[in-house]
């Protein structure tokens, strides 16, 4: 195990400054530091948590193994639109990926804005698409597998359908992929000679994602799967192959009245998926200006019976930098860097780094007893 207090060195390598640099830093006590032996001492523990630097310096160590395999399937739903589903979703991949892990962004939602904010568009044209382009997509991905089911010729691999973003990659989608669920009703009784439909729609159309997921499992270190604003087929497809979920929403009384019916979804999804785990409960798009309505809310969700203990300690603030980036197609850390203040990246940031402490306290395939104790 490491030793509890870092020298000035170990400091000085870290920030990229001078070994007088950071003496002087401590002599002005702007870091948690005191002298042992005459010599100035910083408490790891703090100043890691003070700086971020956990998630960079040790994270990887517990996180990332030699090769890649899906380590989590992280899901964003909740029956609400407008939530930050989608947002949390693509800033969530991007520092992922910041970090260094290889991150598959699977668009369940037939609107197609997380294939859009990642920079993907559809390519209109015939060959070969360009960059930032994409032709095959989520819903040529899943006949594939309806076809498997029915026994006939699958001519569409997962990886056909999978192209890279910045930093990431990208399973996209758009409404081609809506239309599945009525081609199904329509069609599926012509290919199921010789098998109960009823049983086609509950034991094997929920798990047509996970079975073409498969293919790529251990190409990637995480799937963030962004759903529709319903708990309907797409996102039951999510839940099947999913580890982790997370639920954003924003404070109103339908709004955290409607955690019942999500909560009861997922309920009825874990039975059939026993890896099913409700990672948190964040609090999105709030302020600017908090209300006394909104501390109320906020107060209630989290003394909530149920609910209380899924809260994120981190309330993601509402800010111009995700509308700006998300115009820009950009991701909102590279974005951010343009000179504008750090507030509007910081609760972003706090998420994401919440999410994966949270991610190696849950998850036992994440565990690290070293990591463990020191938390
Ligand atoms: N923290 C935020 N600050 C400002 N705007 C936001 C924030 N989060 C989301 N939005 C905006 O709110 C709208 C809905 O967010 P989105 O992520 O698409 O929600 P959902 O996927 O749940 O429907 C989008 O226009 C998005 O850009
Ligand atoms: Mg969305």
């Amino acid at each position: 195990m490491k030793d509890e207090w870092m020298t000035c060195e170990e400091v000085a390598e870290l920030e990229g400054i001078s070994v007088r640099a950071v003496q002087a830093r401590c002599a002005r006590k702007t870091l948690p530091c005191k002298k042992i032996g005459g010599v100035w001492k910083i408490n790891r523990l703090e100043y890691e948590h003070q700086k971020g630097k956990f998630l960079v310096t040790q994270k990887k160590q517990i996180l990332k193994s030699e090769n890649s395999t899906v380590k989590s399937a992280l899901v964003f739903a909740n029956a609400k639109g407008g939530v930050g589903k989608t947002t949390l979703s693509v800033v969530t991949a991007d520092k992922l990926s910041l970090l260094g892990y290889k991150v598959l962004l699977v668009d369940m939602d037939p609107q197609g804005n997380a294939t859009t904010f990642a920079g993907l568009q559809p390519y209109r044209g015939t060959g070969r698409p360009g960059n930032g382009e994409y032709k095959e997509a989520l819903h040529d991905v899943l006949l594939g597998q309806v076809f498997e089911l029915f026994g006939m010729e699958n001519k569409i691999r997962t990886r056909d359908a999978i192209y890279p973003a910045r930093g990431f990659y990208v399973l996209p989608t758009d409404n081609r992929a809506e239309r599945i669920k009525y081609w199904l009703l329509d069609n599926a009784h012509a290919f199921s000679t010789g098998m109960d439909l009823y049983n086609v729609w509950t034991e094997h159309f929920p798990f047509l994602l996970k079975n073409a997921l498969k293919e790529v499992e251990k190409d990637f270190d995480f799937f963030i799967i962004d759903t529709p604003p319903e708990m309907g087929w797409a996102t039951t497809n999510a839940m099947m192959c999913a580890t982790d979920i997370v639920i954003p929403i924003e404070l109103g009384n339908f709004e955290v009245a409607g955690l019942e019916m999500v909560f009861t979804f997922i309920d009825q999804c874990a039975v059939k998926n026993p890896k099913l785990k409700i990672l948190g409960i964040v609090i999105s798009r709030y302020g600017p200006h908090r209300s006394r309505l909104d501390i109320d809310l906020e107060d209630q969700l989290r003394k909530h019976e149920i609910w209380g203990p899924f809260v994120f300690q981190t309330i993601i603030y509402r800010t111009l930098l995700v509308r700006e980036a998300t115009n820009a197609y950009k991701s909102v850390f590279e974005y951010w860097r343009k000179g504008m203040s750090r507030d509007s990246l910081q609760s972003l940031d706090e998420f994401t780094d919440e999410l994966i402490m949270k991610l190696i306290l849950n998850n036992k395939g994440l565990d690290n007893i070293e990591a463990g104790e020191k938390l």
